[in-house]
């Protein structure tokens, strides 16, 4: 029996399946979540949502105990997935599908993942024996059809998470094209933390009669979060970090660029701090191995461009850095969202230069969040206090060798999408015709092309101009209030 509070109810209670109810148990969740208690009866009654809920609130589950109680029972034919979930980041599909499968298992329902950089012909010969429940990013599943490896057909119930973070990403035309394979009178939602932009299109588009299901105000803090600016003189801005990177506890920094990165992982090592790279320039292993060593605390620090933004949770991570300031208020709350999850407490610091603290502070009034200022220097008492910065051992520590991968060019995705000029003196990249260099970056996240072949000039590593500009999307300044 599910134990829950005397107020709200179980999860049987809410209807989920006794066998999904003690999978539950079995990885210690026992009592729905908000989000959960609020979208379950819709969910399961087959109609159509629209979820936000704060990050670390328990999304995930809340669209996926629905989507595996409804199509179980029915196993999927050969190439025929009973139900779709779509991601932005291949990170975050296998983060999906590490929550969902094992819990589908009990309803004997398989769940596979189909994202770009890893095999295709085992995607494919998954599809063929049959897949009840695909977790896909959209470049690779569009591969996948054109290919006949898979058809949308039977597509009962589709999940777009991160909705509007695939449209911000170009992701649309793509995301269009899938949703209009799919049966129009299936069950579609979309859940996000923060849903705006072009998601009202796909909601016109695609949903029908939706309920929307929101747990917060539109932008409201995580209650369990603290949130920091500290203002840092440019000439200590690396010293600084390298002392927070030396604290105890797991911490996540982020950086704009992918040449950032990894620049400010091979400084940390120099001083002795053995830190965990992450960006979309990198090959799929390397990525999946250092999001892996940072779980399991082989390596306490994390540094990553947004690719690491959305979606994912990390156990325990009890500090983010903005080492670059957000793109926008909503980057802001997604990066920040990796800490203080499911009710735990989490610290959020923002370094800025004094000429940032203007742009920063709007940034974070429409987030909705209150930070606490302080001016801050190596050894200050406030940066240790909050942080629990320490001085690193200053003994220089291994870094593994650069493992990115080749560049690609000129990848264009379907549809119309506007082709935004270029801003003085940017110059377009790509070959005529090629779609502006931040769709290759939104490419690689997703991955619209399989096998990629190495650029012409037999360039693959080292930092490159497209290395160099802010990963997935084009940075926006907040507008002045
Ligand atoms: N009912 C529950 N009881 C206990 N833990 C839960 C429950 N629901 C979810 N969780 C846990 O909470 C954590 C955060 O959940 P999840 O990743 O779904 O959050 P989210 O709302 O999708 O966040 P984000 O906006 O960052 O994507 C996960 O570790 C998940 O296992
Ligand atoms: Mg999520």
């Amino acid at each position: 029996m599910t134990s829950a509070s005397p107020t709200l109810p179980s999860f049987a209670e809410l209807g989920l399946p006794e066998r999904l109810v003690s999978a539950l148990e079995r990885r210690g969740i026992t009592t729905p979540f908000p989000i959960q208690t609020a979208c379950l009866p819709d969910t399961l009654a087959g109609r159509d949502v629209l979820g936000r809920g704060q990050t670390g609130s328990g999304k995930t589950l809340a669209f996926g105990l629905p989507l595996l109680t409804r199509i179980a029972g029915r196993p999927a034919a050969p190439k025929r997935p009973s139900a779709l979930i779509l991601v932005p980041t291949r990170e975050l599909a296998m983060q999906v599908q590490d929550a969902l499968a094992p819990l589908g298992r009990s309803l004997n329902l398989h769940a596979k993942t189909v994202v770009g950089g890893m095999s295709m012909a085992s995607q494919i010969q998954a599809l063929r024996r049959g897949v009840d429940l695909l977790v896909a990013t959209p470049g690779r599943l569009t591969d996948l059809i054109e290919r006949g490896a898979c058809s949308l057909a039977d597509v009962q119930i589709t999940v777009l998470d991160e909705a509007d973070h695939m449209c911000d990403l170009g992701f649309m035309p793509a995301v269009s094209a899938l949703l209009d394979q799919i049966p129009n009178n299936g069950q579609r939602m979309l859940f996000s933390a923060t849903l705006d932009g072009d998601v009202d299109k796909l909601v016109r588009r695609y949903l029908h009669d939706p309920v929307t299901h929101s747990v917060a105000p539109a932008v409201s803090p995580v209650e369990t979060m603290d949130h920091h600016l500290f203002i840092v003189d440019r000439a200590q801005k690396h010293d600084v970090i390298a002392e927070v990177a030396g604290r105890e506890g797991r911490t996540i920094m982020f950086v704009r660029t992918k040449h950032g990165v990894d620049a400010l992982a091979k400084r940390l090592a120099r001083v002795g701090v053995r830190a965990g790279a992450l960006h979309g320039g990198k090959t799929q292993s390397a990525r999946t191995r250092t999001l892996a060593e940072f779980r399991e605390g082989k390596v306490a620090v994390l540094i990553a461009t947004d690719v690491a933004a959305r979606g994912i949770h990390v156990d325990d991570v009890t500090l983010v850095v903005h080492v670059d300031l957000a793109a926008d208020h909503k980057d802001y709350l997604h990066r920040a969202g990796r800490t203080a999850r499911a009710g735990e407490r989490g610290t959020v610091a923002t370094l800025v230069a004094h000429n940032e603290v203007r742009n920063a502070e709007r940034m974070m009034r429409r987030a909705g969040v209150n930070a606490q200022r302080s001016r801050v220097s190596v050894g200050d008492d406030t940066l240790i206090r909050v942080t629990g910065a320490q001085a690193p051992s200053g003994v220089p520590v291994e870094v593994q060798p650069e493992q990115t991968r080749p560049q690609r060019r000129g990848y264009r995705p379907e549809g119309r999408g506007r082709r935004p000029a270029p801003r003085h003196g940017e110059r377009r990249e790509g070959r005529p015709g090629g779609r502006y260099s931040e769709h290759r970056d939104a490419e690689r996240q997703g991955e619209r092309h399989e096998g990629a072949r190495p650029h012409p000039d037999g360039r693959s590593g080292g930092p490159r101009r497209d290395d160099r500009r802010p990963e997935g999307r084009r940075p926006r300044r907040e507008p002045a209030q």
